[in-house]
């Protein structure tokens, strides 16, 4: 199982059922939009084509996947029994922002599942090269660090470049399109506008390598996800607040800046 139809096992089998609308935030080309039809659920998408290497949206999906303008979420307040975002939170500059959006447009009750990697991981996931997001941004050491480990044979999307000008490019990407949060900061975040907050890494491991893992699922989180016993994704299962604690007013609006620009 990938972590698209984790999300659909998530949706359907994971106790929400298929008689829920359902919003995938940063859906970039809407895989998760598209199996979760696939699989009897009413599916939509939003997405803002960030330059970091947005993708085509899939032919049949226009009329689903809506764009996003500053950060708005286009659909109406308490749209949403389920919002899932897979790989996007380490992208997005104004976290809680875009939570305050998805928490806008869940149901009261409704549930958010946020699969992405904190700054604990061992591993930068867009190049495979092990600590790299943890240099601090735009320094020189990162580049030359990349240099060597791409020299060693760690990294890919290599293309026909010298191995100096991926490390130079790959480091300014990763300067310009990632946030790499730490754990608490993460947490700070969610809490904000979800609780509780679940973690289910155990789930979503044992689904990803299939049960006959399961003798060895210790020692694989171990070696997969070190830091400080956590694991390398967060999946957050929240379910979202009340609008007197998260900061509504009386008709249950968010403040100005944080509003829809269209209503779908
Ligand atoms: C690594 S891709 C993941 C795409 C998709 N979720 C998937 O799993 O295939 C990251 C996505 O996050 C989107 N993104 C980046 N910043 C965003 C933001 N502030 N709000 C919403 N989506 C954003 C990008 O446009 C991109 O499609």
């Amino acid at each position: 199982m990938n972590n698209y139809e984790y999300c659909v096992h998530f949706a359907v089998q994971g106790g929400c059922g298929t008689n829920i609308k359902t919003l995938d935030y940063g859906c970039g080309a809407g895989q998760v939009v598209k199996l979760l039809q696939d699989a009897g659920v009413s599916a939509f998408g939003c997405e803002a084509f960030y330059g970091g290497g947005a993708a085509k949206v899939l032919d049949g999906l226009d009329s689903v996947v809506l764009p996003m303008k500053d950060g708005m979420i286009p659909f109406p307040n308490d749209t949403f029994d389920l919002v899932i975002n897979n790989q996007v939170m380490e992208h997005v500059e104004d976290i809680d922002l875009a939570l305050s959006e998805i928490q806008r447009v869940l149901k009261p009750g409704g549930v958010v599942l946020s699969l992405f990697p904190d700054r604990g991981v061992w591993r930068e996931g867009h190049c495979g090269i092990p600590f790299l997001h943890r240099f601090p941004k735009g320094t020189t050491p990162r580049i030359y660090y990349a240099l060597l480990m791409r020299a060693m044979g760690f990294g890919f999307h290599k293309k026909n470049k010298s191995r100096l000008q991926w490390a130079r490019d790959f480091c300014g990407w990763l300067d310009k399109w990632t946030v790499y949060r730490s754990y608490d900061t993460i947490a700070q975040a969610y809490g904000k506008f979800f609780l509780p907050m679940k973690h289910i890494e155990d789930d979503w491991l044992d689904k990803r390598l299939g049960c006959n893992c399961a003798p060895y699922s210790g020692f694989v989180k171990k070696i997969v996800f070190a830091k400080n016993g956590r694991n390398g994704l967060h999946l957050h299962k929240g379910a979202r607040l009340d609008s007197e604690q998260s900061g509504r007013d009386a008709d249950g609006n968010r403040p100005e800046h944080h509003r829809s620009v269209v209503d779908a």
